[in-house]
């Protein structure tokens, strides 16, 4: 085969704004279309986003706060292990129907030391544990918050202290809780040994997020970041989290297959791999590694992205999801397939979708918000918040990213650093996301996710006509926001 034989059966690697969805016959109205989508064999989305594993975007603020409205936040590992598995540990801390890892303090522990637990945990409230583990009180911020530093948690707690059985059920729990005006209610055993605890807190929560996604316990769904080849890592977070994701540029390649089968065997959590890009790597992957929930796919689309431009090598979320999404179904597997990168509107996850994407990762869309880590700064009067790539130089300054963009086999940054327009709270961000979603599925006149991929058609949209299609010949002035 001659140089000029490798055109002629190149593929076209389409992106999104190459295409645009056809509308079709449609018996159904926007609002009556379902966003929920399968994830992993345990876990289901009730909205089809997941946020980037990135330290502009993901730590447990944005992870509580995806969870809550139905979507996922996956957290950065730009950090310690110790630091990654304490975003975990405040994610699955958030909420729960009885927290079951409860934190007790022993009569002895100064307040000075309780104050400093509080703050450690953002919890307020222990319960008091005594000779033989079993509960001889409750110190709570009420019952410490003016009392001196050098007190012992004896002088201070609650001593008589209402509890609840391991048999109880949420509903009694709420009406001792509310009976006998306490937020707290330890659950113990016959012998008084602490078994869980229910807050009004969780219960309020449970109420006020109805599209949360929670674990059998009723805690939040959680899900963070991993090299491949960190098994200490994965091990470590494995106790907190119910899903790694691996989180490298390149994930097609041998050493990152071999290092993740072992990650795979020696955790509990469902593992989630990526990046790829092709066929052939959806291929691999389905064939060689037994026991993966999903792929991660997309290479050099995102918003913060030069490696397409530095090296010239890519593969466009677009032209990577409909292909891994061909192979998932050559295969019959059952991985998910999670568009990653490039992704701006409705409009582009809902082309995602229609090539057979589960779902949908950003992280230019929720940088942006409040839950973010980002910096907030106002220039020229408006509020931006600062976004920078993975491989950029910022990131790489951090010593635990090397591995995703290492310094020492890459010479050579893969991503810029910027700044986002600020956009508020991320519930209010999913809200209109999920509403533009809706529409584009009324128009397809698809009911669900998997009818997207079934239903929906593409044309391909010229140069000249990319013009037409968006807002043009008006006058647009001030901040006209079109997402
Ligand atoms: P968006 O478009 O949502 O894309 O900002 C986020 C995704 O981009 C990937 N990522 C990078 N890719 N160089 C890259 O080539 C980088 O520095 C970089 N940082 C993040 C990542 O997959 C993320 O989810």
């Amino acid at each position: 085969m001659g140089f000029r034989d490798k055109f002629k059966n190149a593929d076209t690697a389409f992106t999104f704004n190459d295409v645009i969805l056809l509308p079709g016959w449609t018996t159904l109205e926007p609002n009556e279309a379902t966003v929920k989508t399968r994830l992993t064999n345990e876990v289901e989305l009730n909205v089809p986003f997941l946020s980037s594993p990135m330290d502009t975007v993901t730590e447990a603020d944005m992870a509580i706060a995806q969870a809550r409205n139905g979507a996922l936040g996956v957290l950065h590992r730009n950090c310690s292990t110790d630091e990654e598995v304490d975003m975990a540990r405040q994610v699955k801390r958030a909420e729960a129907v009885i927290i079951r890892d409860v934190i007790t303090v022993t009569p002895d522990t100064t307040v000075g030391e309780l104050l400093k637990l509080m703050d450690e945990h953002h919890i307020k409230g222990f319960p008091v544990v005594g000779r033989g583990d079993k509960l001889v009180g409750i110190a709570t911020w009420r019952d410490v918050r003016l009392a001196e530093p050098t007190l012992r948690v004896r002088d201070v707690m609650t001593k008589k202290v209402i509890t609840g059985g391991e048999d109880i059920n949420l509903e009694e729990a709420k009406q001792i809780l509310h009976k006998h005006k306490i937020e707290k209610l330890p659950i113990v055993d016959a012998d008084r040994h602490v078994k869980g605890l229910i807050t009004m807190k969780d219960i309020t929560l449970k109420g006020d997020f109805p599209e949360a996604i929670r674990d059998e316990e009723g805690r939040l769904i959680c899900a963070a970041a991993v090299s491949p080849f960190d098994l200490e890592r994965a091990k470590a977070l494995d106790k907190y989290v119910d899903i790694l994701v691996t989180d490298v540029a390149h994930f097609h390649n041998k050493n990152c297959f071999e290092a993740t089968k072992k990650i795979i065997k020696e955790v509990r959590a469902e593992v989630i791999v990526g990046n790829i890009g092709t066929y052939q790597a959806a291929e691999d992957c389905i064939t060689k590694l037994d026991g993966i929930a999903g792929l991660r796919v997309g290479i050099g689309s995102g918003s913060i992205c030069s490696t397409s431009i530095v090296t010239r090598a890519g593969a466009p979320t677009l032209y990577a999801t409909s292909n891994i999404a061909d192979a998932v179904k050559a295969y019959k597997s059952k991985v998910s397939v999670i568009a990653d990168g490039g992704l701006r509107n409705p409009g582009d996850i809902a082309v995602a979708l229609s090539v057979g994407a589960s779902c949908a990762m950003m992280g230019n869309v929720f940088a942006g918000c409040s839950e973010s880590p980002g910096r907030l700064v106002a220039m020229e009067g408006r509020y931006y918040k600062e976004y920078y790539g993975m491989g950029s130089a910022k990131a790489r300054k951090k010593r635990f990213v090397q591995d995703r963009y290492s310094q020492p086999s890459k010479a050579i940054n893969e991503g810029v650093e910027g700044w986002v327009p600020y956009r508020g709270p991320v519930a209010d961000i999913i809200r209109e996301y999920v509403g533009g979603l809706k529409a584009a599925m009324g128009y397809i006149g698809a009911q669900n996710i998997p009818q997207m991929g079934e239903k929906s058609r593409l044309a391909l949209v010229t140069e000249r006509g990319y013009q037409e299609i968006a807002p043009h010949d008006v006058m647009m002035p001030g901040p006209n926001k079109i997402l």
